[in-house]
């Protein structure tokens, strides 16, 4: 049976699906619990959590709570990893009261997690929000999880950085350089996903804490491959399954708030129908 198939055996019916998308308007940790029952697998996770610091879309709980609500979806997600899977988990900050004011959220779980931590990946982007009483804070961890540390995905080929500085440089006859580029590094300076007059986004939906497609493609490229399934369990504005469907890639995602399910469904809508019409009419976008 097709594997999306079988996640709506276990989930049940879908806010919204297309070939490539399942979108469930459910909490994770109800979601995630119901997927292990079934005995389901999923190749990626690639997510970021609410990260306890007061945001619209969540509720403030002591940081040992928060700590201990973020390890145990952590952990549910390594049951229904594959043997080969990885997860990618985007956090911030937050304040510990009285021991201190941007910790970082990696810092706090881990360790606590069962994934084998791969490396952390630090997402340098060039705006935010200006601080007044300490540094602005201008980067956010991801750390890359795998289930097995000698068995994964890694792509490395299609995510090489093409800005090479002496790209024609040769040792003993030979390009010293890859040809593709690069390696991208453990620092990805990629721009947030802005909003504001005359300073917007293209890509910008009404969700408050949007990840930039940039940043997902290098993941979805990196660590998966075509036909993967792709979990995200706080969907947000659906930027992972929108990569995903752009890359062939398959991807299920919860998100709790039905209002951000619509923005998904739109989202992923619009782009559907703008791909119809370029096939039926390819002439109107040749660059000429
Ligand atoms: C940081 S945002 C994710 C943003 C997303 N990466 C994007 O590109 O738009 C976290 C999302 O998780 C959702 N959320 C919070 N708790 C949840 C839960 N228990 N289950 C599912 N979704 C949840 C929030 O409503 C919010 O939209």
């Amino acid at each position: 049976m097709d594997k999306l198939k079988l996640i709506q055996n276990a989930l049940g019916e879908p806010y919204y699906s297309n070939d490539s998308v399942f979108i469930y308007n459910m909490d994770c940790l109800k979601g995630l619990k119901m997927l292990k029952h079934a005995g389901i697998k999923i190749d990626a996770t690639i997510t970021s959590p609410p990260y306890n610091i007061g945001k619209e879309y969540e509720k403030v709980m002591p940081v040992n709570s928060f700590v201990n609500w973020l390890v145990e979806i952590s952990n549910d997600i390594y049951d229904i990893t594959k043997a080969d899977g990885c997860y990618l988990l985007n956090v911030g900050y937050l304040e510990v009261p009285k021991k201190g004011r941007a910790v970082p959220i990696t810092y706090l779980v881990w360790d606590k997690i069962k994934f084998y931590l791969n490396q952390e990946i630090i997402w340098n982007y060039g705006a935010g929000v200006a601080a007044k009483h300490y540094l602005s804070p201008r980067n956010e961890k991801i750390l890359w999880y795998l289930k097995d540390d000698e068995n994964y995905t890694f792509n490395l080929d299609d995510i090489r950085d093409p800005d090479v500085k002496y790209p024609n440089q040769k040792k003993k006859g030979k390009l010293r350089c890859n040809t593709l580029g690069k390696n991208p590094s453990d620092v990805w300076q990629i721009a947030k996903v802005t909003s504001g007059a005359n300073r917007s986004s293209e890509e910008r939906t009404s969700h408050p804490a949007q990840f930039p497609v940039d940043l997902i493609t290098r993941m979805v490229m990196g660590f998966t491959n075509k036909g993967d399934i792709v979990l995200d369990p706080f969907m947000g504005s659906g930027t992972t399954a929108e990569v995903c469907m752009n890359n062939n890639r398959l991807s299920v995602g919860f998100e709790i708030r039905e209002d951000y399910c619509q923005t998904i469904a739109d989202r992923l809508e619009s782009i559907i129908k703008a791909e119809s019409v370029k096939a039926i009419s390819p002439t109107l976008f040749q660059v000429v």
